[in-house]
């Protein structure tokens, strides 16, 4: 049910943070894996670890948001794999960050272009080849940004909303073909990307207050949610977005009916 053995799968953004620890949890369940990222050198260490696993690992040089290098990038991998049988669309992240009105049109082009195009580039492509094997699972890293409103955040709000969209979208058009189309949702996960807030003790604190569970995620946090979205315990599976935020999305009462909890106002 949840083993990947002989399976291939794609990850994007594998060189660091979540997609690396998603291609290890791939490559540890069994499967061969197509490492991609724009540096090579940090892509080529997570390479070695899986090749020390005993599983093949390819590495594939490309900007997502390209979707010629894309289209390469699939057919490279099916070129060495013989097939797909697994992409998780995990690359993305935000460069801007801050009010709405100071968001220029180029923040907004690029936040759609990494976190948006680049996965109607990758569905597309895998898509194609999936639908021809009759088989595939389509993994695209969400957000809880998108399930709610996030202030300071909102061009990747909106674009990681569209993502969820897209799933679902795709989930009905192939389900009859066979392939499978799921979202992850993480919440406040610690990678460079949001070292920024977590490496600072007052922001990191403020986040938290709307955790129930009271922690950030790590990268690892991700991987069982994806192993069983690419794996046959999730046959059924498609169109679905599953939540990984500690509680975060649970509640519409935000951090003062936790804090009431925890001061014992509510009893639990
Ligand atoms: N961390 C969180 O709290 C959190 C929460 C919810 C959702 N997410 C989502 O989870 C995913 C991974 O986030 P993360 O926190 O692990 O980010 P991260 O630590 O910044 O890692 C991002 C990865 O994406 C790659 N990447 C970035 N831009 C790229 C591009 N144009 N083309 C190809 N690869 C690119 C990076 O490698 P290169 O720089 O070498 O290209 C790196 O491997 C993102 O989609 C993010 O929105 C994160």
């Amino acid at each position: 049910m949840f083993g990947l053995e002989g399976r291939t799968a794609l990850i994007t953004g594998a060189s660091r943070g979540i997609g690396r620890a998603i291609a290890l949890g791939c490559a540890e369940a069994g499967a061969d894996v197509a490492l991609l990222a724009r540096g090579t050198d940090a892509v080529r260490e997570v390479a070695e670890t899986v090749e020390k696993l005993g599983r093949r690992a390819v590495v594939l040089t490309c900007d997502v948001g390209d979707p010629d290098q894309v289209r390469a990038a699939v057919s490279d991998t099916v070129a060495q794999f013989g097939g797909l049988d697994v992409l998780v669309n995990n690359a993305g992240g935000f460069g801007f960050a801050g009010p709405f009105l100071e968001l220029t049109a180029q923040d907004w082009t690029d936040a759609i272009r990494l976190n948006l195009a680049s996965v109607v580039h990758f569905c597309r492509e895998a898509g194609r080849v999936m639908v021809r094997q009759r088989s595939g699972s389509l993994i695209n890293v969400g957000s809880v940004s998108g399930v709610g409103g996030v202030p300071m955040l909102s061009h990747y709000a909106a674009t990681k909303a569209a993502v969820a969209s897209l799933t679902r979208s795709l989930a009905a058009e192939w389900a009859a073909s066979g392939v499978r189309v799921n979202c992850v949702v993480p919440g406040w996960i610690r990678t460079e990307l949001t070292s920024v807030m977590s490496g600072q003790e007052q922001i990191s604190d403020g986040l938290l207050r709307s955790v129930p569970a009271r922690r950030w995620g790590d990268p690892e946090d991700v991987v069982g949610a994806v192993l069983y979205l690419a794996g046959d315990g999730a046959r059924m599976t498609t169109g679905s977005c599953l939540t990984l935020d500690g509680g975060m999305t649970s509640t519409i009462g935000g951090p003062t009916l936790i804090d009431l909890m925890e001061m014992g106002r509510i009893p639990v």
